[in-house]
């Protein structure tokens, strides 16, 4: 009987960004702040709280930012601590807390979200590994990958997240088809990546978060290879859904669906962005009054 724990996370964050151009063009997304925190921190503490303790960035040469964050600044801390600006400095020092290791690859061309995970083949070996997508930034109690590692610990196969999404979208998301009226998890029967609302199985697309096992990296490997083997100059992108798809009817994997429960705002899309600024804005101690002013048109009473 197999117990494995998953204590490996992929963060690809080789994506160009352009639903948010002109602001990515030489930032990376992920560094985009909701309030005073990078999305790409909100997610890197949503794995620890899930126990994960090796993070794996596939970023690109646009994404230096990334690891910069992540690293020591002495030059900052000396200057904090000089100052006696002792919170700002423990909240410096606590981005990358002891005991964890930040590994960095690069994707040398933004060859799809399927090929991104490939590149850490290497580094997974054959245990199960998550996944999670920055710009979905995810606000729970538990952290949504916390949630998701507790109910790997019981059926340990592979999970991923999904929620209902609207009919009008589903040719954004990836659709799972499921058994009807399932409350919090289901065994999947299929997944398609983007169908048109009267394709689509369900309502219920895939937000970023997965747990995998690590077959998938042989599925999305014999993909490449037969990606190459066609020839075309330009590769069209290795995609995570069709690997799912594959995933389901290869050896003894099952993948489920997982609905977690929090709230998840699309911080890759402008409307998204701005939501999710403002729901975390009204909990910001230093933000949260100067915007409920605001929003309750006492507009008159900041000026
Ligand atoms: P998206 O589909 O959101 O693409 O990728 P994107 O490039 O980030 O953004 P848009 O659509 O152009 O605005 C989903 C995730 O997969 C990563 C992205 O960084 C993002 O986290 N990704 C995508 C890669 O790491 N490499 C790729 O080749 C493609």
């Amino acid at each position: 009987m197999k117990n494995k724990k998953v204590t490996k996370a992929i963060f690809p964050v080789a994506g160009l960004g352009t639903r948010f151009l002109p602001a990515t063009k030489a930032n990376p997304k992920e560094m985009l702040p909701i309030v005073d925190k990078p999305l790409i921190q909100y997610a890197v503490e949503e794995a620890i709280e899930a126990g994960i303790t090796d993070l794996i960035f596939i970023t690109n040469h646009s994404k230096r930012a990334i690891e910069d964050h992540f690293d020591t600044n002495f030059e900052l801390e000396y200057h904090l601590e000089k100052t006696q600006k002792l919170d700002l400095l423990n909240q410096v020092k606590a981005i990358h807390p002891d005991k964890i290791n930040c590994i960095y690859l690069r994707q040398a061309q933004p060859l799809g979200l399927g090929h991104a995970i490939l590149c850490a083949k290497s580094l997974i070996g054959s245990d199960p590994f998550a996944v999670i997508l920055a710009d979905d930034l995810i606000d729970a109690k538990q952290g949504c990958l916390s949630q998701m590692a507790q109910v790997y610990q019981e059926i340990q196969q592979s999970i991923i997240a999904v929620e209902k999404v609207p009919l009008n979208k589903t040719n954004q998301y990836g659709i799972i088809s499921v058994p009807e009226n399932f409350s919090r998890i289901a065994k999947l029967n299929g997944i398609i990546e983007k169908p048109e609302a009267n394709k689509a199985p369900s309502d219920l697309g895939v937000v970023g978060r997965y747990i995998l096992e690590a077959d998938i990296l042989d599925i999305l490997q014999n993909m490449m290879k037969q990606h190459e083997k066609s020839g075309l100059a330009n590769k069209p992108e290795l995609q995570l859904t069709d690997a799912i798809s594959k995933l389901l009817t290869h050896n003894q994997n099952e993948v489920y669906g997982y609905r977690f429960e929090g709230k998840r705002f699309d911080c890759g899309s402008k409307a998204g962005y701005v939501l999710a600024t403002l729901h975390y804005g009204l909990k910001h101690p230093e933000v949260m009054g100067e915007l409920n002013a605001v929003l309750k048109g006492n507009i008159l009473e900041l000026t």
